[in-house]
């Protein structure tokens, strides 16, 4: 009685330890195929919600975007002057290059502040709390791009101030 529980609790101990080991040797990266400067295919093959894209957006601290990147006017307060803004990105950028540009960023520039959003584990300046598994999952990229391939320049001609 006494054995088989011991070697009930074992199993549990071991099996719960193998699961952890395996969600750190295999983060939940979806797979994603580059073409030039854009990955075309939506990441898992789904599309995702433009507004559940723009609620994740000005969640500073989970997507952290804003901290860095300014937005149309009253879409988000207090907004990052770091880099260059998301407004009218619609309009410069195909979905595919807003795709591959929060997935992973440093692949077009090494440099980047931005961090790789979508990407090995590996990729530098990833925060330890972040190590080993992406930022975003394939889901909440997609909320991201649907929002903001939504984010077309405004015309120039017979706007009125
Ligand atoms: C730490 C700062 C930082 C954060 C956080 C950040 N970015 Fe960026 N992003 C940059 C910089 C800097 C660039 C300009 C390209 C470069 O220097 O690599 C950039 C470029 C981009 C571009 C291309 C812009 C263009 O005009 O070509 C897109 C799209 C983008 N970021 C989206 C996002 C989204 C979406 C998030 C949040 C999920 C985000 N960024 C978070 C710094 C950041």
């Amino acid at each position: 009685m006494r054995r088989a529980l011991v070697g009930a609790t074992l199993a549990l101990a071991c099996g719960s330890s193998g699961t952890a080991a395996q969600e750190t040797a295999e983060p939940e990266l979806a797979p994603y195929v580059v073409t030039g400067d854009a990955i075309t295919e939506p990441l898992a093959g789904r599309r995702g919600d433009a507004a559940l894209g723009q609620q994740l957006i000005g969640e500073r601290h989970r997507s952290l975007c804003i901290l860095c990147h300014a937005l149309p006017s009253g879409a988000a307060p207090l907004q990052g002057t770091l880099a260059p803004s998301l407004a009218g990105i619609g309009s410069r950028l195909t979905e595919g290059q807003i795709r591959l540009r929060i997935v992973d960023m440093k692949r077009l520039n090494p440099e980047s502040l931005m961090p790789s959003y979508h990407a090995r584990p590996d990729a530098v300046r990833i925060a330890p709390a972040w190590q080993g598994k992406p930022v975003l999952d394939a889901a909440e990229i997609e909320h991201l791009v649907a929002y903001l391939v939504t984010l077309k320049s405004e015309p120039v001609e017979g706007v009125s101030r």
